[in-house]
């Protein structure tokens, strides 16, 4: 089903709606929206049929909608979210009442249910909300937390509505999550690494972490706990996902070694650097003291040291590649004792480094290969992740 029901409540952060709707049809996700009578005080449902798409729902008793569109509709949904969800929604849901189309709907529907509450800090705080809240937590639904910050009654603290960014990502973990992947820990590196010369100059690479940051944001949307580990890039950390941020080499190797006795899975799309210099000053070194052949030594071999420490866990390494993809990269599968390796054309203008699209072979070590032909890197990484998945279900076969 790739339907969502969004109830609207009479918030002022009900603006914020909009962005919900848009950000869910970026996804392929269609979304009826059902308004409370007192949300189309602040706006008229004709706003929020012209962004859906569909009908807004506000009235039980409206002839628009088939008889009985309360029960039908819980049919076809994935998820009931409710953002922005009054003190007064929270309340009648956790008492049952059902005098209107949206609280009445709430006892109907079978799948998950996301509350984002959205209100004044000291009605969120207020004992009643909270023991409403609580009741409902233990009947199952789901919150994402509001976030501190300025408030529209013109006090700063918490109740803010959380943004639409973090409702969305939280919705699609609901309904995108896979047993397989509960209570899993991915780890996940992304971007270069810099090494530096100095404390002005360093050795760096083009990478610019975007596959990375995908394969972490899908791996929190099927239901895995995930470390991103990166390199100096400045994307915007994905929702749910705990971000370690790291410069050279030996902080990305420390920083995976941290984790990689817990750790289920472990993806390396970082491109870490395969040299730094062997010498380094902590003061810029004066331009006529600097010598026209610096020196390079190897960066220590993350994936190798993985690969001969693994204890279970499922190693996943990525070759970016000039030429020869299946040979080099099927080499450093063996080498590096890798379960799953990715690679891809580097020499291509078209995909790869710093490029929102790419086109990825995947080999595994038992000789089978596929072909993920150009598309998003976000479509990228769900099919990389689909085939994580299958391997985790596999070896849980196997046990
Ligand atoms: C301008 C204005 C803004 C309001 N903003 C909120 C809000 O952010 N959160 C909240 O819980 N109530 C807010 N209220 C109060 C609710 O609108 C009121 O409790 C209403 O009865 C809730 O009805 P509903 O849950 O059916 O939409 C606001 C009221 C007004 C007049």
């Amino acid at each position: 089903m790739n339907k969502i029901a969004l109830g609207v409540a009479s918030s002022i952060s009900i603006y914020k709606a909009a962005d919900i709707i848009r950000l869910f049809q970026k996804e392929d996700l269609a979304v009826r929206v059902i308004m409370t009578e007192k949300a189309t005080r602040f706006i008229q449902p004709d706003f929020f049929t012209a962004l859906s798409g569909e009908e807004t729902i506000v009235n039980l008793f409206d002839r628009r909608q088939r008889p009985i569109e309360h029960i039908a509709l819980a049919d076809e949904i994935s998820l009931l979210l409710i953002a922005p969800a009054t003190a007064n929604i929270i309340a009648k849901l956790a008492s049952g009442l059902a005098d209107d189309f949206l609280s009445t709907f709430y006892l109907a529907v079978k799948s998950p249910v996301l509350i984002a509450p959205a209100m004044n800090e000291a009605m969120f705080l207020h004992p009643q909300t909270q023991a409403n809240i609580k009741k409902l937590r233990d009947n199952g639904v789901e919150f994402v937390e509001p976030e501190a910050g300025y408030l529209a009654c013109g006090q700063t603290g918490g109740g803010r509505l959380a943004s639409p960014e973090k409702i969305v990502q939280t919705s699609l973990r609901l309904i995108r999550r896979q047993p397989v992947f509960k209570d899993k820990l991915i780890v996940v590196t992304a971007g270069p690494t810099r090494e530096s010369l100095d404390p002005v100059r360093f050795l760096s690479n083009r990478s610019s972490g975007k596959m990375g940051y995908e394969l972490a944001r899908q791996a929190y949307q099927l239901g895995a706990e995930v470390v991103l580990i990166k390199g100096p890039v400045e994307l915007e950390p994905p929702t749910g996902v705990k971000v370690e941020t790291v410069v050279s080499s030996e902080e990305m190797r420390q920083a995976v070694f941290k984790y990689y006795d817990q750790a289920s899975v472990v993806i390396m799309s970082a491109a870490v650097s395969d040299f730094r210099f062997r010498q380094t000053s902590l003061k810029k070194i004066r331009k006529e003291k600097l010598t026209l052949n610096l020196e390079l030594e190897r960066t220590p071999d993350i994936l190798e040291e993985l690969g001969h420490l693994k204890r279970g866990q499922l190693l996943v390494g990525f070759a970016a590649e000039t030429a020869d993809l299946k040979t080099r990269a099927s080499d450093k599968m063996k080498r590096k004792k890798l379960d799953l390796i990715v690679a891809n054309d580097v020499s291509r203008e078209d995909i790869g480094f710093g490029r929102d699209e790419n086109e990825v072979y995947l080999f595994w070590p038992d000789g089978r290969e596929r072909l993920i032909g150009k598309t998003s890197k976000r479509k990228v990484s769900q099919e990389i992740l689909t085939e994580i998945g299958a391997m985790l279900n596999e070896r849980k076969g196997n046990n």
